[in-house]
């Protein structure tokens, strides 16, 4: 075991802390920056990514960044490396490193995730850049007759196989496969799946020799599609994450980070918030949220200079609300005094 790195990935999820994703690739972060319209060059994603980063205080509450490629060659305006200048406020840069998921030839609606070529060679490069940790991302999708099988084990190849390069580097992996939430399917189709997903990627994980002490799991929650007429509540949805979680993720892995997949800010606080109330899990249960840590200072922000300070307080406040539910103690309540006293 590299007793380094079991050391950073429990850093990473050292009570009370998560782990903030802003590693949208160029087309997602587009989408984004459209929604509130702002257009997206090299210049507004830089501004926009450097406040997030040097937002005072979020070492509180953010134990990592994920950068996007383009985001860790960048410099702030005072001229620091992004990495640096993270580094130095005591938050570790960590780097998305898979190229996207694309469609699986011969299997209509499925996709495979792409980047392993050169990815040893693009580690070092990255190591050089400052960044301690990495994601790669697969997604899964739920239809009629999806997932198939050989997707879900293509898919589970491809991050077993990051994760190995990435730990030969000296990165914690942070493997994560995405179920994705649009469709109409049930809760109980979600489990399912979910349950089968994670199988195959323990068992490729096992067989590349993955060592689980030294990755974390980025997980979707178990959640009824977008269009299913018949919703969970808060508890059942924190209930069947926990069980799919207990049948399928060895007790080694230090912790699972969850990501919000377009769960509303507050949903995906109250969910995690749920699970670390019923406690019965032997990993740290927390968040590797992009949507719904930076939803709110999106808007705030709105490309306009005057405004990133306020988008700064929006950043934290979801941090706080997000180390609140870490240790069980978010509530409504909460979220509205706290809201109101920044
Ligand atoms: P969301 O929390 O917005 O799903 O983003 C997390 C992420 O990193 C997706 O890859």
């Amino acid at each position: 075991m590299n007793t380094d790195l079991a050391a950073l990935a429990k850093q990473l999820v050292a009570p009370g802390k998560g782990i903030l994703a802003a590693d949208e690739s160029h087309p997602t972060i587009e989408k984004r920056f459209q929604s509130v319209g702002v257009v997206s060059t090299e210049q507004t994603r830089r501004v926009y990514r450097e406040l997030l980063c040097a937002t005072p205080g979020l070492s509180e509450f953010i134990s990592g960044v994920i950068l996007f490629d383009e985001t860790v060659r960048q410099k702030t305006s005072a001229g620091i490396p992004i990495p640096e200048m993270l580094a130095g406020a005591g938050i570790i840069p960590g780097i998305k490193v898979d190229r996207g998921a694309k469609a699986l030839a011969n299997f209509p609606g499925e996709k495979v995730t792409e980047g392993l070529d050169g990815l040893r060679e693009r580690f070092a490069e990255y190591t050089q850049f400052g960044a301690r940790f990495a994601k790669w991302r697969a997604v899964i999708s739920i239809g009629e007759k999806t997932p198939t099988d050989f997707c879900i084990e293509a898919n589970a190849h491809a991050l077993a196989r990051y994760a190995s390069l990435a730990q030969e580097a000296g990165l914690v992996p942070i493997v994560e496969p995405e179920i994705l939430m649009k469709g109409r399917h049930s809760i109980e189709r979600c489990f399912e799946v979910t349950v089968a997903t994670f199988e195959a990627v323990f068992v490729a994980l096992f067989a590349h020799k993955v060592r689980l002490e030294e990755m974390l799991l980025k997980p979707s929650m178990v959640i009824a599609g977008q269009d299913c007429p018949r919703q969970s509540n808060v508890r059942q949805v924190a209930e069947a994450t926990l069980l799919c979680l207990r049948e399928t993720v060895p007790a080694a892995v230090p912790g699972i980070v969850f990501l919000s997949g377009g769960q509303s800010d507050e949903l995906a606080t109250a969910h995690l918030n749920a699970m670390n109330e019923i406690n019965s899990a032997p990993w740290e249960l927390s968040f590797s949220f992009g949507r719904a840590l930076q939803s709110p200072a999106l808007k705030a922000w709105h490309g306009d200079p005057s405004q990133i300070a306020a988008a700064q307080d929006a950043l934290l406040h979801r941090a706080r609300m997000n180390n609140a539910a870490r240790r069980a103690r978010y509530s409504e309540a909460l979220e509205r005094s706290e809201l109101y006293a920044h």
